[in-house]
């Protein structure tokens, strides 16, 4: 298989070493001791019986995303649900269509799976929704899968529910599924999530507890699959590994009736920093934006000045060159008019990072 370099995926693993980083989308990673979780090694089985996942954590997931257990195929992050959809359900010249801009791993993998990627649009111009009418006529002849986030990375916007069942009825009769990455999903105000899953058939949906919990070193992931596609997706798993890392996943399902409270712990710091972000693109002409609906990325436009298409990636290396502050270039995101802007960082910290996009500008 030709794989691809992922660029973002490069860049973002060099790390960054910015004083100020505004280039992160997820919560600051948690340790055991916040979790208030009673339990020691001796506690957990390092062998069992657990083929396709330990059975107390599928129905963990189950029960989360009111899914049937036979529907969750639990999976190491977001990263390889990606990897186990596309490679289950597309073959070599297959049409795939991904939103636009995106995430690079939702285009690149499928490539990588045999994929021939054709993009529909979200745009600052579109609320970062999604048109029916242009998805439907610019979708491919024979297109197997559709790949879309919601929340929408970068830029935080959340598609109704109605929106979801058009687009995938518009798929559903040109005989294609739909990929959701929910990565970012638990972000949404409210405790339970709103997942798509179940609401078509053809609906596929992936996610894991990295971003909105801060567990991403638990590598707990998973795919919620139609019943028809479970068997594919488990012949993917066989070419990849025998099992699981059995402790890790002994240790997430632990985690499972933590995470309500765990939202409620960050929830207030969410909205304040939101109440920031709103206040300083209120009064900063030079950006556009459309407000996210939950997380902590929105994806702002440097407003052009004299024809000015790179103006996003410009501030971002202006703003690491002289103000050591890292947000996310566009480019990354095929739009270099923009740039990704983390807000999930201590409220001074948060401030200095505008102020320094404020004199960058
Ligand atoms: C849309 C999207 N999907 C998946 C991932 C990776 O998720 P995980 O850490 O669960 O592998 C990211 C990380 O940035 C992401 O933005």
């Amino acid at each position: 298989m030709p794989y691809e370099p992922i660029g973002y995926m490069e860049w973002a693993k060099a790390g960054t070493r910015a004083a100020v980083n505004m280039a992160r989308s997820g919560l600051p990673g948690l340790e055991f001791s916040d979790l208030g979780l009673e339990i020691g090694l001796t506690d957990l089985r390092l062998n069992g019986e657990h083929p396709y996942g330990w059975k107390p954590l599928i129905e963990a997931i189950a029960g989360r995303y009111g899914a049937d257990p036979g529907c969750v195929i639990p999976s190491v992050g977001t990263s390889q649900a990606i990897f186990l959809a596309c490679a289950a359900v597309l073959s070599e010249g297959d049409a795939v269509y991904v939103e636009q801009p995106a995430y690079e791993p939702l285009r690149s993998v499928p490539r990588t799976a045999g994929g021939r990627v054709f993009r529909f649009s979200r745009s600052l111009e579109n609320g970062f929704g999604v048109d029916p009418a242009e998805f439907a006529e610019r979708l491919p002849e024979g297109a197997k899968l559709v790949i879309m986030s919601d929340l929408h990375n970068p830029s935080g916007v959340k598609l109704p529910p109605e929106r979801v069942k058009e687009l995938a009825g518009i798929a559903a009769d040109r005989g294609a599924d739909v990929l959701i990455d929910e990565v970012y999903l638990e972000f949404e105000a409210g405790v339970r999530p709103h997942t798509s899953f179940g609401l078509a058939e053809n609906i596929i949906v992936i996610s894991s507890l990295t971003k909105a919990f801060g567990l991403s070193g638990l590598r707990c992931g998973w795919v919620l699959a139609p019943r028809r596609l479970v068997p594919s997706i488990r012949r993917v798993v066989d070419n990849l590994h025998v099992e699981h890392v059995l402790p890790a996943e002994q240790i997430s399902a632990r985690i499972f009736p933590l995470l309500d409270g765990l939202k409620d712990r960050s929830r207030a710091w969410i909205e304040s920093n939101t109440a920031v972000v709103r206040e300083f693109m209120a009064r900063t002409p030079g950006l556009r934006w459309v407000e996210p609906d939950g997380g902590i990325v929105a994806f702002p436009r440097v407003v052009a000045r004299g024809g000015e298409t790179e103006g996003g990636d410009r501030l971002a290396r202006v703003l690491l060159e002289t103000k050591d502050t890292a947000v996310v270039p566009g480019g990354f995101f095929e739009d270099f008019r923009h740039f990704r802007l983390g807000f999930g960082l201590p409220e001074d910290l948060l401030r200095l990072g505008l102020d320094n996009i404020s004199a960058s500008l």
